[in-house]
């Protein structure tokens, strides 16, 4: 009697807390029809951004305009603009705003190339530099880049509105007995989009999906109002992390979305970026978890000081937890080194959490990806278009389903154009070496 009515309690519980979890988690399950949504308003802010009418969309023009052919043979330098180390943190890890004054930012930016210059026994020459800078800068040419905004926790607040090249010439200046030729600024999904190019020269996408998220490609110039010319292509910096900041996601953004965003040091930007990028989904995901434990669903309805930590999920720990190779007892493992005390089925259900959360991402990374493609076959008038995409990032890098997750999208959102993806190796780096390459070729070809 006693023990089969407790089993019975029991069991309701269960049922009563799938049901909650479920409840929960719907709105990141997005049916093609959302995806397909997405994906038009997504092109249609690319249409309005190229002809400079109001949109979400930047879309910058880059002066990358032709694919580099492999024959220069310039001795070129190029430097990422940030460390690795600090570009590379998965999962914010910020607590504190990067926040650093501008003359010692750059200061500090050509001590490291000296430093560099140094050991690699290129003391004294004077060198052509060409620089990675994976933030949106308005161009006017290769070697001129006007700061926008900072995204993805930086901030140096008197750098925007100023040319990044020009800050590094000045600081160049200011270092004795150091000769460089600042000659090209490049955005890192360009810079990836470059160094896959050299190999495939239908690398014709640049997609970033780390720290944050971005994409570019090679768009018709008749259709860039902002750069005279009518033949040829340019590469377009899209700077889609910022899509939807004129509240067209507001039907797909949760109330946990909504909650990263408040808390971030730039609320109301950088909404595709927000639910997509590995700077955010280990907080979206901490943000459910909050609330399905102050539901009494996890963690037997104890708040816990350590869930209430701000960025304590990287992105490393969603690539593991949802590595198909673990047991859900290593899964526990993960989350008890993080200081969370879980039951069993805590485990499972922070496990289905990360899934939505990534599954989701994936999915509007790869719509994301079906507009441009689609675009750029409906640019050449093209039955099918074979295309190729330069990658980098480490969410995509190591997730274990994110690309897959992508490019299954792209197939089902864009039929007709046939895409392969390719991961790039410090791609952006080797592609603003390209890039300063051609820059230095054009302007020797220009003096003779
Ligand atoms: C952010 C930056 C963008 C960069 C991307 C990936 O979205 O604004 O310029 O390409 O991160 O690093």
């Amino acid at each position: 009697g006693r023990g089969v009515a407790m089993v019975t309690a029991v069991a309701a519980r269960l049922a009563a807390h799938r049901h909650l979890l479920e409840e929960t988690l719907a709105p990141f399950q997005l049916n093609h029809e959302q995806l397909a949504a997405v994906q038009a308003q997504m092109r249609e802010a690319m249409v309005k951004g190229l002809r400079g009418e109001a949109s979400s969309l930047r879309m910058l023009p880059t002066y990358v305009r032709a694919t580099p052919d492999g024959s220069g043979k310039d001795v070129c330098f190029v430097l990422r603009m940030w460390p690795r180390a600090l570009d590379s943190r998965e999962g914010p890890g910020l607590d504190h705003p990067l926040t650093c004054p501008t003359l010692q930012l750059f200061d500090h930016i050509v001590d490291c190339i000296v430093d560099f210059q140094q050991k690699q026994g290129l003391s004294g020459q004077s060198l052509p530099l060409g620089f990675t800078f994976s933030f949106p800068c308005r161009q006017l040419g290769l070697d001129q880049g006007i700061l926008l905004n900072w995204t993805k926790g930086f901030s140096a607040s008197d750098c925007e509105g100023q040319d990044i090249v020009c800050l590094l010439r000045e600081a160049i200046g200011r270092r004795q007995a150091v000769e460089l030729n600042v000659v090209a600024i490049v955005n890192d999904t360009v810079g990836t989009m470059m160094s896959c190019g050299y190999e495939d020269p239908r690398c014709e996408v640049g997609l970033i999906v780390g720290t944050g998220t971005n994409a570019c490609y090679m768009e018709e110039l008749r259709n860039v109002a902002a750069v005279a010319g009518d033949s040829g292509q340019m590469c377009i910096n899209m700077e889609w992390g910022a899509f939807g900041d004129d509240g067209s996601l507001g039907l797909l953004r949760t109330c946990f979305d909504a909650s990263v965003d408040q808390a971030s040091i730039n609320p109301g930007k950088q909404s595709f970026e927000k639910m997509i990028s590995g700077m955010y989904l280990g907080e979206i995901v901490r943000h459910i978890l909050l609330h399905l434990t102050s539901l009494g669903v996890l963690f037997r309805g104890q708040q816990t000081q350590r869930l209430q930590t701000r960025d304590i999920f990287k992105t490393k720990f969603l690539s593991e937890i949802e590595s198909d190779s673990l047991a859900l007892r290593q899964v526990r493992a993960i989350l008890e080194d993080l200081g969370l005390s879980l039951t069993s089925d805590d485990a499972l259900m922070v496990l289905e959490v990360c899934q939505a959360v990534s599954q989701r991402a994936a999915q509007l990374c790869g719509a994301g990806v079906a507009a441009v493609v689609e675009k750029i076959r409906e640019n050449r008038g093209l039955e099918e278009l074979t295309v190729s995409i330069g990658v980098d990032g480490t969410l995509y890098k190591l997730h274990p389903h994110f690309s897959s997750l992508v490019a299954a999208t792209v197939r089902e959102l864009a039929p007709r154009c046939v895409v392969t993806f390719l991961q790039s190796e410090d791609g952006s780096g080797k592609g603003a070496a390209l890039v300063t390459a051609v820059a230095c070729r054009l302007a020797q070809m220009a003096r003779v």
